[in-house]
């Protein structure tokens, strides 16, 4: 069985027909580029990969494990808990712009682990201290891995939009999710903010980092992903490497797609 693997997902809203059968597998450290045309359903998927969405029928398994089952009832508290298994990068970044760099990465860790900490009893005001620094060592250095070292203390409303999304990124890290999602994590950025962003995604890939990326970035896709899927009308309608389907496409939608898609560059 693959590290994650993804059974028949089908997802409607009112009478459309979103997802029909959806189903890819993706081993451990692989990234996933899934390329589509715009309602294809490719933000439908992960959404529903991050329980944002129920699907009406499938099954995901992950880690040897069955994660979910569309067919069974989860409570809040497991649905939080399976969440966590699945980071998700916004188009649109989605920051607090309250907080600082800083705190936007800490703020889930540190409720986090003080939930954890007071299921064992009352969370002394020293102990939350200790909490926060760890956090704040953890936050830290996930921002200087995605190259913000030095404006960690800066809100959003002071940063561009690619240093904006590279928070959004250590944000995601810092749970520790087994699968990192992205949704058109650059779609929203002028296009000279573009690369530091696609080179950030770049960077963390590793063989314990597991990545799904829903992208228009073609170029990208085809340089860093182990497998790509092109989605047509809710269906998976091909999956191979980069080089079979950027260059030896099979189905005459992704031969049509890819044409198009040249066409606007
Ligand atoms: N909450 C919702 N309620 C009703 N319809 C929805 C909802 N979310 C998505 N849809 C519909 O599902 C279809 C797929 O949308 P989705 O956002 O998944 O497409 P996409 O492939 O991500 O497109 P894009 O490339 O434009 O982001 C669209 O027809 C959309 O209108
Ligand atoms: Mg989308």
């Amino acid at each position: 069985m693959a590290f994650l693997e993804i059974e028949n997902v089908y997802k409607s809203f009112g009478k459309t027909d979103v997802l029909k059968g959806v189903s890819f597998s993706l081993e451990k450290g692989e990234v996933l580029s899934i390329i589509g045309s715009s309602g294809s359903g490719k933000t439908t998927l992960l959404r529903c990969l991050n329980f944002l969405e129920k699907p009406d029928m499938g099954v995901f398994y992950l880690n040897g494990g069955e994660l979910f089952n569309a067919n069974t009832q989860y409570d809040d508290h497991e649905l939080r808990q399976k969440r966590l298994s699945f980071g998700l990068v916004f188009q649109s970044f989605n920051l607090f712009p309250q907080y600082t760099a800083l705190k936007n990465v800490t703020l889930a860790l540190d409720l986090q682990k003080i939930e954890k900490a007071k299921k064992l009893g009352k969370v002394t005001k020293a102990q939350k201290a200790e909490i926060y620094a760890e956090n704040e060592k953890i936050a830290k250095e996930l921002l200087s891995s995605v190259g913000l070292e030095e404006k960690m203390g800066n809100y959003p409303c002071e940063l561009s939009g690619g240093q904006q999304q590279r928070v959004a990124i250590a944000r995601a890290l810092a749970l520790s999710p087994e699968v990192l999602c992205f949704d058109e994590p650059t779609s929203a950025l002028d296009p000279e903010l573009t690369g530091e962003v696609l080179r950030a995604i770049k960077e963390l890939k590793s063989s314990d980092r597991t990545m799904i990326i829903v992208t228009h970035e073609m170029d990208f896709a085809k340089h860093v992903s182990d497998k790509v899927i092109f989605m047509a009308n809710g269906v998976i309608e091909e999956v191979g490497t980069p080089e079979e389907v950027f260059d030896n496409p099979k189905s005459p939608l992704t031969r049509a797609f890819l044409a198009k898609s040249e066409e606007v560059i």
